[in-house]
């Protein structure tokens, strides 16, 4: 990753900048997964910021242990180190906290985070079919078509164990 770029954990005063990101990444500040609204802003998380203080990359999570979940990861620019940096700081996060499954929910549609998942040893658990028409009803803006042209329909759920 660039050396400038430096990861902490958020805190309330990243909480309008993390609001921001969420809008400009997923149209809105909140976001829906398995019918649970998530607002990033108010969950914990880490921030990758570039050294004037922007926002590159941000990861947010929940905690129930034994379980993790992975709410959001987005990376922006792309390609950099960022996201697998994010997922390194939250696996230390579950860990820390006793949770042995680190879990995440994303789309049929999300073919570059499916790689990116799997390369870094997560394992496809379950399809959630039609899952997005759930979804739609806690959030209509949610696209029917992704911008790669695939319909977004379905739920994909993946599992990484952190037993050590
Ligand atoms: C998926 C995502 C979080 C990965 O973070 P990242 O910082 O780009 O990833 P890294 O630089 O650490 O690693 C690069 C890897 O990401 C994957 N990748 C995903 N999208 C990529 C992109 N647009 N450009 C380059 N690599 C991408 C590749 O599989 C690559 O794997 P490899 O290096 O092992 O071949 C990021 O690309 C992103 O924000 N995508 C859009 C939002 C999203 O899909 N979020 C996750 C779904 S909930």
């Amino acid at each position: 990753m660039r050396s400038d770029i430096q990861i902490h954990s958020s805190t309330s005063f990243d909480s309008s900048l993390i609001r921001q990101f969420t809008c400009e990444h997923w149209g809105d500040e909140f976001v829906v997964a398995h019918g649970v609204i998530y607002y990033p802003h108010q969950l914990p998380g880490f921030v990758a910021k570039d050294e004037k203080g922007s926002i590159l990359g941000l990861a947010t999570y929940t905690l129930d242990p034994p379980n993790c979940e992975l709410v959001t990861l987005n990376a922006d620019p792309p390609g950099m180190g960022i996201g697998t940096a994010l997922v390194s700081f939250v696996i230390n996060a579950a860990r820390k906290a006793k949770c042995t499954r680190l879990w995440l929910i994303t789309t049929n549609d999300s073919i570059n985070a499916l790689a990116f998942y799997q390369k870094r040893g997560f394992l496809l658990v379950a399809v959630h079919p039609n899952a997005l028409e759930r979804s739609r009803k806690l959030k209509p803006s949610i696209p029917w078509v992704a911008s790669n042209g695939i319909p977004m329909r379905d739920e994909i759920e993946l599992q990484m164990g952190l037993a050590s």
